[in-house]
């Protein structure tokens, strides 16, 4: 049975005899020793094995590449040497799978843009490693977090009729001919059919069930913009709150932001102090901070003001009724407030059809949270739970009432103020690790043109 590295090392005891598996990171050899360091994935540091002379394979261990893979048998012993508490004395090295010299990820530092080409060895490296354990961590502290304060965790469809954001970013799924003019009738489930955008219609009806509710799942979105923040695919977390207001969403974001900033602080502290050093200065600092501070909490309106009253040449224009860009989210975030920010009470053009109407007839109840360097990380807003407001705007925005019938049953029967939000993982993730492009924190990211590994 073979120890995973981070154990042995967390629960070190001098002579403890093991087993242990992994990759080579590098080989030093010299006339009588030779010291390999073994990574297994569990944490970043890896394992100092140290090869004697005795060792019935010794010359082939000094000839070993990166990326082999190695089972080492072996005893743990105090390492006289800097840099690491303790090293493995192997007793036998068993070579499990040769690397040669054609192993592209030799020991020099690679571009992330290179690493992006060879997706299928970049976990290997110490950046993607530490992004994808982190990644894998806070999934799990998702969960806590929501089973903490007794959320239903549900499982919405992935495939869908409706595009809940109403923006037409639907990928289609079907089973007819490519080519022919579609007879949707005539497909698989007799209708037109995509891959989600969101859970939260779905969410919707649960929570009018079960009170509160959250849904973690993967989302699919066909906007063709090629920015560092955007995926093809992703991951959204989307609670959803039954008698809950616009102020109870934020509360229960805030809590959220800070309660995952806390749990990467406490419990992924070495990867986090990697980040800190190799990716971006100040991070640590910076994640302590937002875990500790109240965010700030700015009407949309305010927010127009405090961007034309900057003096700062955008590239795209401020105005009352449109929508904020990535420069200006940045802005308000990164200059006006320097931490994160609510804009609060967008104005009702600009957003989905299911949001709350402020009574102003102008706005609706819509949050976006912005952060320093990624902008948007989370929207939410009150739903409209009123039955004639709602049709009406329907009616408006020309979204057609038929074939969500069954999302206005929801306010005929029982309907009460509800509210949610939905947090984009990867941007979460980008955030934590100060990663600058989301095609870095999904092992196998999926964006126009690109869908290979
Ligand atoms: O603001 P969005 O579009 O909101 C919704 O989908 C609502 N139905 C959520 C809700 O109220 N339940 O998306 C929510 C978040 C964004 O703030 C952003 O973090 C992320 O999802 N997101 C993306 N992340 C990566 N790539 C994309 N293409 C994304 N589009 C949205
Ligand atoms: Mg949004």
């Amino acid at each position: 049975m073979k120890t995973r590295i981070r154990t042995l090392l967390a629960g070190g005891t001098s002579g403890r005899e093991c087993v242990v598996t992994g990759w080579v990171r590098s080989v030093r050899a010299a006339k009588e020793v030779a010291f390999v360091t073994l990574n297994d994935g569990s944490d970043m540091a890896g394992l100092q094995v140290v090869a004697g002379k005795d060792l019935a394979n010794f010359d082939p261990v000094c000839r070993l590449g990166t990326g082999a893979a190695l089972r080492v048998h072996g005893t743990l012993v105090e390492s006289p040497a800097a840099g690491q508490q303790w090293e493995l004395h192997a007793t036998i090295i068993e070579i499990v799978g040769e690397a040669d010299d054609a192993y592209p990820l030799q020991k020099k530092r690679h571009t992330f843009e290179y690493l992006r080409t060879i997706a299928h060895l970049r976990p290997r490296t110490n950046t993607l490693g530490a992004v994808f354990r982190l990644r894998s961590r806070l999934a799990q502290a998702v969960h806590r977090f929501f089973a903490e304060r007794d959320f239903l965790y549900a499982h919405t469809p992935i495939i869908t009729a409706s595009d809940c954001e109403g923006a037409g970013e639907l990928f289609r799924v079907t089973t007819l001919d490519a080519g022919a003019p579609p007879d949707f009738d005539l497909d698989f489930f007799g209708q037109r059919t995509g891959l989600t955008v969101s859970g939260q219609l779905e969410g919707e009806l649960l929570a009018l069930a079960f009170s509160d509710i959250y849904t973690f799942g993967p989302t699919f979105r066909a906007e063709n913009s090629n920015t560092p923040r955007h995926a093809a695919e992703f991951w959204m977390i989307e609670p959803e709150m039954a008698f809950a207001d616009l102020a109870d969403d934020a509360e229960l974001a805030e809590e959220f932001i800070r309660y995952l900033c806390r749990f990467s602080l406490d419990e992924c502290a070495d990867d986090m102090a990697f980040f800190d050093k190799q990716i971006e200065k100040g991070l640590v600092e910076r994640v302590r901070q937002v875990a500790e501070a109240d965010f700030v909490r700015m009407d949309y309106g305010e927010a127009i003001e405090r961007l034309q009253r900057s003096g700062t040449a955008f590239s795209f224009p401020v105005e009352w009724g449109l929508d904020l860009q990535t420069e200006h989210e940045r802005y308000l975030s990164e200059q006006v407030v320097g931490g994160p920010v609510f804009i609060l009470n967008y104005p009702k053009e600009i957003k989905a059809f299911y949001m709350r109407q402020n009574s102003d007839g102008r706005t609706v109840a819509a949050m976006d949270l912005l952060v320093p360097k990624v902008g948007e990380i989370i929207g939410g807003s009150q739903r409209e739970e009123r039955l004639d407001r709602l049709t009406a705007r329907m009616t408006e925005m020309g979204v057609s009432q038929e074939p969500l019938w069954w999302y206005l049953d929801s306010r005929r029967w029982g309907s009460c103020p509800h509210a949610g939000f939905g947090l984009g993982f990867e941007r979460l993730v980008m955030y934590l690790t100060g990663m600058d492009n989301i095609r870095d924190v999904i092992p196998f990211p999926r964006t126009p043109r690109h869908a290979e590994f």
